[in-house]
């Protein structure tokens, strides 16, 4: 089976193939993800709230996503693994270099910051360093106490500009990969018409050029919670295997997100 790599995921996006990617954090779920041919794994500072039961992802260390970046590229063969930077482990770039070869050093293929302009160097640092990395725009849950909340971004027409500016730039700067999160689908659909690298968006409309999903949350594992922009698929197929793999033909299909999922 070939591996996924930042050229497939580059001529996924060229080929109008969507990609489908989930979080993981142990090597049992990455590797049953694995087999039903999911694109990319993130090991999401998710973690925090999903495995740790905090109500944010301040919390999490850099030794935790290096722990469960080890657990699931031990359970993976193919699909293409990606691992969060935790909360300021990136605030100058001198740190953002040592922080991410602990991560790389774990199994990560690639890691992902959250944050705009102020990050550009160090982007550019890291990836003439031979780290590739994956921008994170719109909701930054990292920056929950600046935002005030678990909000949609980019509503208003300067908010949105603000986005499709840092968006450009963040390419410029050398990402290979972008996550959008919870903004209106019709700004995802501009930013990724715009972009050549791919764009995974969560909550962010069917017109991005993938979308990811927190395992849990597919899974339906919270009983009540589930967020808008999230779909249950165990409740639907009574099975994890057949959840994970209706999960990733819908991606597919441009079938998931519909647009009771958006946000406008
Ligand atoms: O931490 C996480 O799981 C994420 C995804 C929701 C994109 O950043
Ligand atoms: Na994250």
């Amino acid at each position: 089976m070939k591996k996924v790599t930042v050229s497939s995921l580059l001529k996924m996006k060229a080929d109008n193939e969507k990609i489908a990617a989930l979080t993981a954090y142990d090597a049992s779920f990455a590797k049953l993800f694995d087999e039903q041919n999911v694109d990319v794994l993130l090991i999401g500072d998710s973690l925090g709230m999903v495995l740790k039961g905090e109500d944010s992802t301040l919390g999490v260390s850099i030794d935790e996503i290096a722990y469960h970046t080890k657990c699931v590229a031990n359970g993976v063969s193919r699909a293409f693994v990606v691992a969060d930077m935790p909360f300021m482990s990136y605030a100058s770039a001198q740190q953002a270099y040592s922080q991410a070869a602990v991560l790389m050093r774990a199994g990560a293929s690639m890691v992902k910051l959250e944050g705009g302009d102020w990050l550009l160097d160090t982007i550019s640092g890291l990836v003439q360093r031979s780290v590739p990395v994956c921008g994170h725009l719109g909701l930054t849950p990292q920056s929950v106490n600046v935002l005030g909340g678990f909000k949609v971004q980019g509503r208003s027409d300067e908010q949105a500009n603000r986005l499709l500016a840092d968006a450009k730039a963040l390419e410029q700067a050398g990402v290979q990969m972008l996550v959008l999160e919870c903004v209106p689908s019709s700004l995802a659909k501009r930013i990724s018409e715009t972009l050549s690298i791919p764009v995974i968006g969560i909550g962010a409309g069917v017109d991005t050029d993938g979308q990811i999903l927190v395992m849990h949350d597919m899974l339906g594992i919270s009983a009540n919670y589930m967020p808008k922009f999230s779909k249950n698929y165990l409740s639907e197929t009574g099975d994890i295997r057949g959840a994970v793999a209706s999960y990733i033909a819908e991606v597919k299909a441009g079938l998931f997100p519909s647009s009771e999922h958006g946000f406008n």
